[in-house]
C-alpha cells in the first residue's frame, strides 16, 4: 500500500471522534501537542477533522486559560496516572494538571487560510493560553517559560532533568503499578527513580491544588525549558500574525501579544550557554545549566530567533555527523546517549518538523531537505513508529503513532 495511505490509515485508525489518540493501548486519551500535530496530518486529506482535533482540545482549557496536557475523554483502567492520581478536576473535563508545548497556534496558523471564521473563534483562547505561560511559568518575567514537571516538556526523560529531579523527595510515593512497561520494552522506557520522581511530583501538583503560583513558588522542580521557551515564541508569532490578519479578532490585543513577543525574545538569550555555544535549558532553583545542547535547542530557528545561527549550525552538524539519521534527541557524543531510550537519544519525527521548518525559514533549505529526506527514510523503512534509533532506524516505543503518521504526511505535503 501507498505511504500516503498507511499515514492516512493510521490517523483515521487513532481517530475516537472529535479527537486522536497518539497511538491504540499505550496512550489511550488526548495529549495536547499530539493533537496539535495530528491536526497537521489531517489537514493533508480532511480539513474539517483537523479543525476538529484543535477545537476538541481547546475545549479542555481550564478557566485560568492552562490547555492540559491530557485530557481523560473517558474512563480507561488501562492507564496509570489516570484522573484519579491527578486529581485535577479545574476545567470543563477531566484532565491532567500541568500542560505541553503550545505548537496550537502555529499549526492553527498553517489551517487558518482554510476556514477564516473557525480560526477567528480560536484566537481568544489561544490567546488566553500563551497569556497563562506567562504567568504560571515566568512568574519573575524572565522571558524563560519554566516546566514544572518533565513531563510538561514533552521530552519526558531527557538528561536535561536528571539533576533538576534529584531534589524531588519520593519517599510519600507508595506502591504503583506502570501501564507502559508491562506494553513496551521496558529497557526504552524512563527507569523506576525517574518514574517515582515524575510520580512525586504529580503528588506535589495534587497537594498544592494545582496552583500555578504555588508550584512556581514550592516545587523543587522549576526548570526554564529551552525546548518550551522555542515553541511559546514561535506560537506567539503566529497567533500575532492571525490577529493582525483578522479584522474580527477584536477582543484579543496585538499590541500585549507583541509585547510578550519583545519579552521572550529577550528571555531567550538567557540560554545561551557559552560553555557549549547552545541555546541550554538552565535550572532555574539553582542555576545549574544542562550539561549540554539536546534537540530542543536546534528549535531557535523555529522561534525565529537568528542571534548564533553559525555557532548553532556547528552544533547541529556534529550531532547529525556523530548519527546516521537526524536529529538524536541528545547529544550523540555525551555519555548519557543511548540511540533507543526515549528522549536520550532516538529521533522524534516531530522535533524534526519544527527544526526543519525553523531552518527553511532561516534561509537553510539544504538542512531542511536533509532532515525532512531523514524522518521520512526513518518512518518509510521502520513504520509509524513512537520513536527511532538515529544508529541503526530501529523502530522503538509504540507503533502505529499517530504523530508519526501526521509528521510523514505533511513533509510529503511540503516538498
Ligand atoms: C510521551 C512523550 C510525549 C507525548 C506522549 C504521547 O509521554 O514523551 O511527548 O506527548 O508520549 O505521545
Amino acid at each position: 500500500m501507498p505511504v500516503v495511505e498507511q499515514a492516512t490509515q493510521v490517523l483515521r485508525a487513532n481517530d475516537r471522534g472529535g479527537y486522536t489518540v497518539p497511538t491504540d493501548g499505550l496512550y489511550p486519551f488526548q495529549w495536547n501537542w499530539d493533537s496539535a500535530f495530528a491536526a497537521l496530518g489531517f489537514a493533508a486529506f480532511d480539513t474539517n477533522r483537523a479543525w476538529q482535533e484543535v477545537e476538541t482540545l481547546l475545549e479542555a482549557q481550564w478557566p485560568n486559560g492552562m490547555v492540559p496536557h491530557i485530557v481523560f475523554h473517558q474512563d480507561d483502567p488501562t492507564y496509570f496516572p489516570g484522573p484519579l492520581v491527578w486529581q485535577a478536576n479545574q476545567g470543563p473535563k477531566p484532565s491532567s494538571g500541568i500542560t505541553q508545548p503550545p505548537v496550537a497556534a502555529t499549526i492553527i496558523r498553517q489551517l487558518a487560510s482554510t476556514d477564516a471564521r473557525r480560526s477567528d473563534g480560536l484566537l481568544p483562547k489561544l490567546d488566553a493560553w500563551h497569556r497563562w505561560f506567562h504567568s504560571a511559568r515566568d512568574p519573575d518575567g524572565l522571558g524563560v517559560m519554566a516546566i514544572t514537571h518533565p513531563w510538561e516538556s514533552g521530552r519526558d526523560n531527557l538528561p536535561d532533568w536528571d539533576q533538576p529531579t534529584a531534589a524531588v523527595d519520593t519517599s510519600m510515593i507508595g506502591d504503583y503499578t506502570r501501564r507502559d512497561t508491562s506494553l513496551i520494552d521496558p529497557s526504552t522506557r524512563p527507569n523506576k527513580e525517574q518514574y517515582d520522581r515524575y510520580l512525586a511530583l504529580v503528588q506535589l501538583g495534587v497537594e498544592l491544588e494545582w496552583d500555578p503560583a504555588a508550584i512556581a513558588r514550592d516545587s523543587p522542580f522549576f526548570v526554564a525549558d529551552v525546548g518550551m521557551t522555542a515553541v511559546l515564541l514561535r506560537a506567539e508569532r503566529d497567533l500575532l500574525v492571525m490577529v493582525q490578519e483578522s479584522p474580527r479578532a477584536t477582543d484579543v490585543d496585538a499590541a500585549v501579544i507583541a509585547q510578550r513577543i519583545a519579552n521572550l525574545e529577550h528571555g531567550f538569550e538567557r540560554l545561551w550557554n557559552p560553555a557549549v555555544a547552545a541555546y541550554c535549558s538552565l535550572d532555574l532553583r539553582t542555576g545549574r545549566w544542562a550539561s549540554t545542547a539536546s534537540s530542543g535547542s536546534f528549535l531557535a530557528w523555529y522561534a525565529g530567533v537568528k542571534t548564533h545561527h553559525q555557532e548553532l549550525l556547528a552544533e547541529l552538524s556534529r550531532y547529525v555527523d556523530a548519527a546516521t539519521f537526524a536529529v538524536p534527541s541528545f547529544d550523540p557524543e555525551h555519555p548519557l546517549f543511548n540511540h533507543v531510550l526515549y528522549w536520550r537519544g532516538p529521533v522524534w519525527a516531530v522535533m524534526n518538523w519544527m527544526i526543519a521548518v525553523g531552518l527553511r525559514d532561516a534561509d537553510e533549505t539544504d538542512w531542511y531537505q536533509r532532515i525532512r529526506s531523514d524522518t521520512m527514510t526513518l518512518i518509510e523503512t521502520s513504520g509509524f513508529a513512537e520513536y527511532f534509533s538515529p544508529i541503526d532506524a530501529q523502530p522503538c516505543g509504540g507503533t502505529t503513532f499517530t504523530w508519526t503518521a501526521a509528521i510523514w504526511l505533511a513533509f510529503n505535503a511540503d516538498p
